[in-house]
């Protein structure tokens, strides 16, 4: 057995944490038109909007709309000119994640430490504030042109950030039970997911919760190996993928091609109900990858008894995997844009605290039959 679990992935591996993470803060976008996205994301997702910049709040080179569901808040920012780095990010990548912002009670202290251990600077510590209070951010760079912002928000209890605007009411969110996020997982180039495993351990300060080779994760055609990063209470875990040799070009290879580098692949998305999530989305519009009526034949014989009836789970194309812990239950989105580049997981765990390997052949094989209808495999 290739798979490896940490026995307790709840205890830091560290003596002591020096990098503290009390959760992801924001994702955030860059895209072409986000008046639109965030549309799509309130209408089809259900999240809300609750705070905006641009032009009207003095803001010259940028739009950004800020949405929420549960804990799960997104950042979409669109450039207003060419000449702007937002700009050359969506010329280069399309629409895609510029950061991933993690929470901390010391901004200062989290990009010390970071730097000081060979993390490269992106912006230095900085605190703005307004009427509701101040917050300190500051940047470093992680894979490809993907980011970690860290957001101290202690002293601030606005919207969003200094400067944005609140909105009170948003009359076209439809929301579907999302609670938090529970992964992001980034896609590296070929031999690199050690350089960026070792970029979590030593300067991020996470430890190796998972891993899978390409044992675990081949299909006829295509391959891949991902191991599994954590910080040191568990609330942040990064999985990070490499392509690996197959007969035909892998997924994470289509990924790179399109995406143009390294970025963020997909973020799994928590809800407590997913049967109820996964009918609403598709109700509302998002699609999501379809999985062969065998699957579901050889479910209760590979799992066992489990509360969702298997014909539902069938219906709405959901996936079940078990361990020793329990078991969990996720599905796919198709990409989310013409690019085959970023999905989403919507995920609902029952005791597990894995990522599906039970399932990894035939969501391979799925995303598989996709590659082949756009000509990528
Ligand atoms: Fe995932």
């Amino acid at each position: 057995m290739s798979t490896t679990t940490r026995p307790d992935p709840l205890k830091p591996t560290l003596p002591t944490d020096f990098l503290p993470l009390k959760g992801t803060d924001h994702i955030e976008f860059y895209v072409g038109n986000a008046r639109q996205a965030a549309y799509f994301y309130r209408a089809a997702f259900g999240m809300s909007l609750v705070a905006y910049s641009g032009p009207e709040t003095g803001q010259r080179d940028r739009a950004s709309y800020v949405l929420q569901q549960g804990k799960i808040r997104f950042v979409l920012t669109t450039a207003l000119r060419s000449d702007s780095e937002i700009a050359r990010h969506v010329h280069i990548h399309g629409d895609g994640i510029r950061s991933i912002a993690l929470w901390v009670d010391d901004a200062r202290q989290a990009w010390i430490e970071t730097t000081m251990r060979g993390a490269r600077n992106i912006q230095e510590p900085a605190t703005s504030s307004d009427e509701y209070g101040r917050v300190t951010t500051a940047s470093i760079a992680a894979y490809g042109d993907t980011i970690h912002t860290f957001v101290d928000r202690g002293h601030y209890n606005g919207p969003f950030l200094p400067g944005f605007q609140t909105i009170h009411y948003d009359a076209v969110v439809r929301p579907v039970g999302l609670l938090h996020i529970d992964h992001c997982v980034g896609n590296v180039g070929w031999n690199s997911m050690n350089q960026w495993v070792d970029f979590y351990s030593h300067v991020m300060g996470f430890g190796l919760y998972q891993h899978f080779d390409d044992n675990d994760i081949s299909t006829e055609y295509s391959a891949l190996m991902s191991k599994v990063m954590a910080n040191g209470n568990g609330y942040v875990k990064f999985p990070i993928n490499e392509p690996a040799e197959g007969r035909r070009k892998s997924q994470i290879e289509e990924y790179l091609d399109f995406y143009q580098g390294p970025g963020v692949q997909h973020i799994a998305l928590a809800t407590a109900d997913i049967l109820a999530t996964v009918s609403a989305m598709q109700d509302q519009g998002v699609q999501f990858l379809t999985i062969p009526h065998s699957y579901y034949s050889e479910l209760q014989a590979r799992v066992g008894a489990i509360d969702e009836p298997i014909d539902e789970l069938e219906r709405l194309g959901i996936l079940v995997d078990r361990d020793n812990e329990g078991y969990m239950l996720q599905i796919f989105t198709r990409p989310v844009e013409d690019r085959p580049t970023v999905f989403y997981e919507i995920i609902q765990r029952k005791g597990s605290r894995s990522f599906g390997k039970g399932n990894f052949k035939a969501l391979f094989e799925a995303i598989e039959r996709e590659q082949d209808r756009r000509g990528n495999l």
